[in-house]
């Protein structure tokens, strides 16, 4: 006889208290064949469930399930594209104030993966893309180098700025030229005559370690000499890049590290538009060592980004292309038969967007990441949830509605390795954060683009604006964020709370948590706006929200 509500507190209990040696499996078998459906709400029924307006992330929440294994246990291994799995489901968005070559190497070092933006010259978008292949843990490819006629006084100098000394000189001042000497903190500090050449200082009695030396080695030569700073030279004596006594004690352990199978580089992802000239950008970008192309686009489902994915899989088919942006089954239907091997999902979502506002276009994000991720799982496509993270939380939600990764601009354009410089705005440390879409970044974008010098174009705003516009229509807008310190520490602290909320889910992987939910064995709860308030912080006279330590 079915159950009705009054009777489920009783009979439950009557079940539970005939059983000897119930076990949590038992109990859940008889409670499934008594009920008829598991508390909560399965994942369909939770996106049908807004009949009158799209699911985004702050309506509902996810039901606690079983805990039997250690939150340490928990994998987050997830495929970003066919072919290429990463070991944090994190990545960072395209922006110029979010992804140049500092913030890749650093997400890949990670676990995750951070995508160059494309709003610079090919050329200067080519030479990060080397800069993230080019790196190994502990070495420095692009040291501070002096002449030698650089004068003590400006060495003193950059040692102010860059907050280090010990730096190589060259004949020519620059990296590939031949190294004449090392200038250390001691031989400039009690110095008085700055306007003497380093020449004067500099110690030439150099313990160098030849190019092709690995870390180990490096590292042993390092403590044996005993000096702070090991210059790696080529056969010739010339400078090729630098290992610090200090970085190595800082960086050796990345555990998590994004790289090929038997590849000692890490990975590295470049957005880039669906016009001609692209083309030649994406070629320069392969010739790097780019391992996965994103097709930039807020509306990905048209002629030229399915003829670029058919060009591309055609014309270099070692290389991995992610097409969107999509909300709809529809339009990812169009890019996976174009051949993707993975897809961004994300409408009018973004922190600083007002596409939704402005085109009357796109989709709540819970809905889109569900219906696009749900469909392309059948094709084996993974897909990205692109934008409106503001949390943990956010994130966990992303991965529950389908996404094998998730997609930030905004949480992590306040951290150190984002590119620009931090300021004080209204008594805090801040950085500059804004939309691609946004008038700023498109009037920038267009200056350099109306360059005569071919070199000096850039195309990171195209998928807002096409070059003969009058009008420039804002989707986005520019702004500023708080100061996060850095991903070092920030992205381990996403990874450490996505593995307790895994474990509160009872769920022990990426994988079984996307079985899980189409199963329907992970269950959902709406939440009403006064649900909404006392999941948050309310009735406190002040606090401090410090999230981690
Ligand atoms: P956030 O993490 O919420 O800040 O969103 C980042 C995402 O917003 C990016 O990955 C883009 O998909 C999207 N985005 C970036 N610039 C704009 C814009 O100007 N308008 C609309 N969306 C944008």
């Amino acid at each position: 006889m079915p159950l009705t509500n009054g009777d489920a507190h009783h009979t439950r209990t009557q079940i539970l208290s005939k059983q000897k040696n119930l076990d949590y499996t038992k109990a859940l078998e008889i409670l499934d064949s008594e009920y008829k459906t598991r508390d909560g709400l399965d994942v369909r029924s939770l996106v049908d469930s807004r009949e009158n307006g799209g699911l985004t992330y702050n309506d509902f929440l996810v039901l606690p399930g079983y805990i039997g294994f250690a939150a340490s246990a928990v994998s987050l291994e997830t495929p970003v594209t066919k072919r290429i799995t990463l070991k944090a489901p994190l990545l960072s968005s395209p922006m110029d104030t979010v992804t140049e070559h500092s913030m890749a190497i650093h997400m890949a070092l990670l676990g995750g993966l951070g995508v160059i933006h494309h709003n610079c010259s090919a050329e200067d978008q080519a030479e990060m893309v080397r800069k993230v292949k080019r790196f190994e843990n502990g070495f420095i490819l692009d040291p501070v180098v002096l002449s030698p006629t650089t004068t003590v006084g400006e060495a003193k100098e950059l040692k102010e700025k860059w907050g280090f000394g010990g730096f190589p000189v060259t004949e020519k001042g620059t990296l590939r030229s031949k190294l004449v000497g090392m200038v250390t903190n001691r031989d400039i500090q009690f110095y008085a005559e700055v306007d003497d050449p380093v020449t004067k200082v500099m110690s030439t009695d150099l313990v160098t370690a030849p190019s092709g030396t690995d870390l180990n080695e490096a590292n042993a030569v390092l403590s044996k000499s005993k000096k702070g700073k090991l210059p790696i030279v080529d056969e010739h004596g010339n400078l090729i890049s630098l290992l610090s006594r200090s970085d190595l004690m800082k960086n050796l352990h990345y555990p998590l590290a994004s790289k090929r199978p038997h590849s000692k580089q890490l990975i590295c992802a470049a957005a880039i538009g669906t016009r001609p000239d692209d083309k030649r950008r994406l070629q320069l970008l392969v010739e790097a060592g780019l391992d996965i192309v994103i097709l930039d686009s807020s509306q990905g489902n048209s002629i030229y980004q399915i003829e670029m994915i058919k060009y591309i899989k055609e014309k270099y088919p070692e290389l991995d292309v992610i097409g969107g942006n999509v909300v709809t089954r529809e339009q990812a239907a169009s890019l996976i038969a174009a051949g993707a091997d993975g897809l961004r999902i994300g409408m009018g979502s973004g922190s600083a967007c007002i596409t939704q506002e402005v085109m009357a276009v796109g989709r709540p994000q819970a809905a889109a990441v569900f219906n696009v991720s749900s469909f392309a799982a059948r094709f084996g496509v993974p897909c990205i949830a692109d934008g409106g993270i503001q949390n943990v939380g956010h994130i966990v939600k992303g991965l529950a509605m389908g996404a094998s990764t998730v997609m930030m601009g905004g949480l992590l354009a306040g951290t150190t390795e984002s590119p620009g410089e931090y300021f004080v705005r209204d008594g805090k440390l801040v950085k500059a954060y804004r939309g691609m879409g946004s008038i700023d970044a498109m009037e920038d974008s267009r200056a350099s683009g109306s360059s005569k010098d071919a070199k000096a174009k850039s195309a990171g705003t195209a998928r807002y604006f096409s070059e003969g516009d009058r009008v420039l229509v804002a989707q986005g807008v520019s702004g500023s964020v708080l100061d996060r310190g850095s991903i070092t520490k920030f992205v381990p602290y996403l990874i450490a709370g996505l593995m307790h909320s895994f474990q509160d889910m009872g769920i022990q992987s990426l994988s079984q948590l996307h079985e899980d939910v189409l199963e329907g064995k992970v269950r959902f709860e709406l939440r009403t706006a006064s649900a909404q308030a006392e999941g948050n912080v309310h009735g406190l006279a002040s606090y401090d929200k410090k999230l981690y330590s």
